[in-house]
């Protein structure tokens, strides 16, 4: 769907001779973050990922909706803090330097999320006290797991129980809780609260038994809430989700967190371009577009059709009508946003306006390749 201020600024853009460019319609996401948030009050925390899309504008729209950001990196972690210097953070990602370990020792960061055992005997090294949470990447049964437990994220049992003698010995660590992020793309609000059932009753057990003086829990259950880009107006359902959260934890003292990042802002970002040229190759029906997955990487990273909505502004020239494939102005065959879809009409000269852009789409794209121009950026308030 694209919404009356973003098509009425397309063609404005269009106008002016301004595209390609980003356009996001911040009351739009004002609204869907404070129903997230509606939804998982009393329920869970509210943190933000943001590596699905750290534009300054964005962090400051979710401000009064979030209770913190998650970062990934000293990049953001040093972003968000100028940007939002209130907000607790909560600071994860594989691999971090030396220099990112001391930065998460230093105000602000509310929690640091701990990836392997080594990294651990690194943070006590440090000598500072520090508020962690361990990234668990337990084996727990299902297919939605699966890919976790194949990545080298987070640590199994033994790598948690390889933490527990470390720990015994720094006291100025003071563990809160545990981390984790099992699985991507879930559309399905039931199955991902089935999951959290399933951490949950593996978690607090495991901080009970080795780690007997923790007396408020803290169970951060990651991001993950999918954004379907078949369907591009199904949009997670967090009021089922929270429903089905394990209700009994606050009474037990424990706290739960949820960091999603994708399914608060793809939503309410555009990137809008126009139609430079059409023809038919072996067989095939192209629209070549201003622009390109240098900009707008989304579809080629996850192997997707960009979903999008044509303006029609021209009135004369050679049409397209049937499947097309959108490809936009590089030299590689991968430049594609969208394949063999349905287009009836379209000319050189109409405005495309691709939707789901918001998360994982400009800051995912390798900007630099072929040096064209980049895009505009218009943020709607
Ligand atoms: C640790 C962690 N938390 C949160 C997220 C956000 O995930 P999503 O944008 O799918 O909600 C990610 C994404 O990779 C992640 O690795």
């Amino acid at each position: 769907m694209v919404t009356e201020p973003v098509r009425a600024e397309a063609l404005r853009l269009a106008g002016g001779g301004d595209l390609p460019a980003y356009v996001y319609d911040l009351p739009a996401l004002r609204a869907h973050a404070a129903g997230v948030r509606g939804a998982l009050a009393g329920t869970a925390e509210l943190y933000y990922a943001v590596k699905a899309n750290p534009a300054a504008e964005i962090l400051r729209a979710l401000v009064p909706y979030v209770d913190g950001f998650e970062v990934a990196s000293g990049g953001e972690l040093a972003h968000v803090r100028e940007v939002a210097p209130d907000l607790p953070i909560a600071f994860s990602g594989p691999g971090k330097t030396d220099a990112e370990l001391a930065l998460a020792l230093t105000p602000g960061v509310h929690r640091l999320h701990v990836e392997s055992p080594r990294e651990l005997a690194r943070l006590i090294a440090l000598g500072a006290p520090a508020d962690v949470l361990l990234r668990a990447n337990p084996d727990l049964p299902g297919e939605d797991t699966r890919q976790a437990a194949a990545s080298p994220f987070g640590m199994d049992q033994d790598g948690l129980a390889a933490c527990l003698p470390l720990l015994a010995a720094a006291p100025h660590i003071r563990v809160r809780g545990l981390h984790t992020h099992l699985t991507w793309a879930q559309h399905d609000a039931p199955a991902m609260a089935a999951l959290a059932r399933r951490v949950t009753s593996w978690a607090l057990p495991w901080l009970r038994a080795h780690l007997p003086g923790l007396t408020e829990p803290e169970l951060d259950l990651g991001g993950g809430m999918g954004v379907d880009y078949r369907a591009p107006d199904q949009v997670f359902d967090w009021k089922a989700y929270a429903a089905a959260l394990p209700a009994a934890l606050p009474a037990t003292g424990a706290r739960l967190r949820v960091e999603p990042g994708r399914s608060l802002t793809a939503y309410h970002g555009w990137y809008v371009t126009d139609v430079l040229d059409v023809k038919r190759n072996h067989g095939r029906d192209y629209a070549v577009l201003r622009g390109g997955t240098h900009h707008l990487r989304t579809p080629v990273a996850r192997g997707h059709d960009q979903p999008f909505t044509v303006l029609h502004r021209a009135i004369a020239g050679p049409a397209l009508t049937g499947p097309a494939t959108l490809v936009g102005q590089l030299c590689t065959p991968r430049d594609v946003l969208a394949r063999d879809v349905p287009v009836t009409g379209l000319r050189p000269g109409d405005l495309v306006v691709f939707e789901l852009a918001g998360a994982y789409a400009w800051n995912l794209s390798h900007h630099e390749f072929l040096m064209h121009p980049p895009p505009r950026f218009r943020y709607l308030d």
